[in-house]
């Protein structure tokens, strides 16, 4: 997991906050105030005086709307709930889900992504990065309901994964992905079948986790396979056992990070533009490419750059910056580790008391390392102090909503893949599961 370390450019001047300086670190009650009494939207947050200091929209910092806007996707459509559920003071909405979980008792899993807010995550029977999720979902079977927390695409994988009477709920449908959205499944066939027509031979696709059902059926029926970011470079071994290259979608920068983890040369790596003729290359560039990447990001972890990570060194000579691999590859290639959201976690809280850490990942989960670590010093690499605001979507308004309906037998918010599509998906992640 370690990576080459650059070294730092001196700072003159040290702006970055102190630990108790830092808004909300090591401090619950700066948790709570997030709780709000209006529903969430995309922007919403915005206004909330806590969180003037994240005042950005991270699809709209990395331009990521006008990628979106030009593939035509937008957000999946959510039923307007009542509004007393966000007027309901904080600890009667919560006393509420708890008692309505009480209820549902054995019937019910609650599974949430390690982004989730404190709101949320506390009523997590399971807490995880994507895979770890996928593996819950995949061998917790017996429950009748799954409350996925998350986003929309780790939703269908727990509707794939799951037992044939078991039902995925995703409490607020809008909860999608960005970079998942970049990659539309007619797009990727389209070049799958330019690449072919060029007699291009022995492709291997590999989608991320972070992708639609139809891209995982895709690898499925195309000899290939899913990964996430905490076992890509076993995937990428897996593909090259069976094959010369690698069609990689739709992240970009976990392709290439985990490429160069396996020393392919930067050379022998090309960019799939779906908006440009050949995805922008040459037929020979593309035949001489081992691997083919994407065009897609996360608008989160695009934020990062190689400057704060000098800032951070600069400041804080003894820190160890630790990334997610969906940051860019210099940004990687600049800190001292990377790994998925579970790797972060673990090399933290394996570290001794008094160390600093510099964190490139999404807000809640930084958050959250404070709060549980006071004897680290522990920071968010970004100033701006980004969360993904798709996962934000999820709030407890939208699960006690949910969950009213369940005690009722009414199941609103059900995630259901095509069984056809499942079939194949299903393949494509068994094989995930089954790397060693
Ligand atoms: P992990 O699999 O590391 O949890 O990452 C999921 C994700 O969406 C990161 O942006
Ligand atoms: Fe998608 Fe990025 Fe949010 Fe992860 S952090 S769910 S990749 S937008």
């Amino acid at each position: 997991m370690v990576v080459k370390r650059l070294s730092a450019s001196p700072s003159p001047v040290s702006m970055w906050p102190t630990r108790s300086a830092l808004p909300g670190s090591n401090d619950a009650s700066a948790i709570s105030v997030m709780d709000r009494s209006d529903p969430p939207s995309s922007t919403q947050w915005l206004v909330n005086p806590q969180l003037d200091v994240a005042s950005c929209v991270p699809e709209e910092g990395t331009g990521a709307y006008d990628q979106l806007h030009r593939y035509g996707v937008g957000p999946l459509q959510q039923k307007r709930i009542p509004r007393e559920y966000f007027k309901m003071p904080a600890e009667d909405r919560d006393a509420r889900i708890w008692e309505l979980r009480r209820e549902l008792g054995d019937r019910l899993t609650i599974l949430g992504h390690h982004y989730q807010r404190e709101e949320v995550i506390q009523f997590a029977d399971f807490q995880g990065d994507s895979y770890g999720l996928s593996l819950r979902a995949a061998t917790q079977t017996s429950a009748e309901y799954t409350l996925f927390c998350g986003v929309h695409f780790m939703a269908e994988s727990a509707d794939i994964l799951g037992g044939e009477n078991q039902h995925v709920i995703l409490p607020n449908l809008e909860a999608g992905c960005s970079m998942a959205d970049m990659a539309k499944p007619e797009d990727v066939e389209a070049a799958w079948k330019t690449l072919q027509g060029l007699g291009i031979e022995g492709i291997i696709p590999i989608t991320y986790m972070n992708s639609a059902a139809t891209l995982k059926a895709f690898c499925g029926r195309n000899g290939g396979i899913v990964c996430t970011s905490s076992n890509a470079p076993r995937v990428y071994d897996w593909a090259f056992e069976r094959g010369e290259r690698v069609f990689f979608f739709p992240d970009e920068h976990l392709g290439r990070n985990t490429a160069v983890r396996k020393d392919i040369p930067l050379d022998q790596m090309v960019v799939w533009d779906p908006f440009q003729p050949l995805g922008g290359n040459t037929a020979e560039e593309l035949r001489n490419a081992r691997v083919i990447l994407w065009k897609g990001y996360c608008s989160v972890h695009a934020r990062f750059s190689v400057e704060q990570i000098e800032k951070a060194r600069a400041d804080y000579p003894d820190v160890q910056v630790v990334v997610h691999p969906e940051c860019r590859m210099e940004v990687v290639q600049a800190a001292d580790m990377d790994g998925s959201t579970e790797f972060i976690i673990d090399v933290i809280r394996a570290a001794p008391a008094g160390t600093t850490w510099a964190v490139g990942t999404e807000i809640n989960l930084v958050r959250r390392l404070q709060m549980q670590m006071p004897d680290k010093h522990i920071f968010c690499l970004d100033p701006i102090i980004c969360p993904c605001s798709t996962m934000y979507r999820i709030h407890p308004a939208y699960m006690l909503w949910t969950l009213e309906h369940l005690v009722r037998g009414e199941i609103v918010n059900e995630i259901t893949v095509d069984p056809i599509i499942a079939g194949e998906a299903r393949i494509a992640l068994d094989r995930m599961l089954s790397v060693p």
